[in-house]
């Protein structure tokens, strides 16, 4: 929380599976708050010089996990704007990246399976994890807990745009300033 409040920089990192909506969101998130959008994936194909469908086929996905931890520290250490940052799908289930965000707001936009797995099965050649739907299902319940471990936790289905953003605003009180400085601790949340 120390580096939070020394850099006056507010940040809110979205958190859920492929398919959950966190860059849609996120966009719309930091519009509403003229915040600035971060997206985690496109910080690493900038940094690699490579899509992550070319990460993953070229060097594999251990080499994608440091390049995805490697692209976060940077990006935390060079958080100079308030900012609302999607995260991609697996980047919240490591412990490195979750402990890098311990002080750090995180919002998992929950969202049926199913719903996912259609999502995403459009556009299967963008995800090279999200076109085998038993290692999909797998994996979901596999990073269930760690999602779980988010600062709060806004469920999607059914609702318009603009009230999952007024909800994460609400839980965040991201309205308000300087009372809440977009660390966990000040949301007032136990974990
Ligand atoms: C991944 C999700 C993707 C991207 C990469 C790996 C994952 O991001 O980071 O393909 O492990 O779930 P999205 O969640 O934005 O699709």
């Amino acid at each position: 929380m120390g580096i939070v409040i020394a850099m006056g920089v507010r940040a809110v990192f979205l958190v859920g599976f492929m398919g959950s909506g966190k860059n849609t969101v996120g966009q719309e998130l930091a519009r509403r708050l003229a915040w600035e959008f971060v997206d985690l994936d496109a910080c690493i194909e900038r940094r690699e010089r490579q899509t992550i469908p070319d990460i993953f086929r070229e060097k594999g996905e251990p080499a994608f996990r440091v390049a995805e931890a490697s692209a976060l520290r940077d990006l935390l250490s060079s958080l100079r704007r308030n900012s609302v940052v999607a995260l991609g799908g697996g980047a919240f289930a490591h412990a490195e990246n979750r402990e890098l965000l311990r002080n750090w707001p995180s919002v998992f936009l929950d969202a049926p399976l199913d719903e996912l797995w259609l999502r995403c099965s459009q556009d299967a050649s963008q995800r090279p994890l999200g076109k085998d739907r038993k290692h999909f299902v797998e994996l979901y319940w596999s990073r269930l807990p760690f999602y779980r471990e988010s600062t709060v936790t806004v469920t999607t289905s059914g609702k318009e745009l603009p009230s999952i953003c007024s909800e994460i605003e609400g839980a965040l009180r991201l309205g308000q300033w300087p009372e809440s400085l977009g660390s966990r601790e000040s949301t007032g949340e136990s974990q």
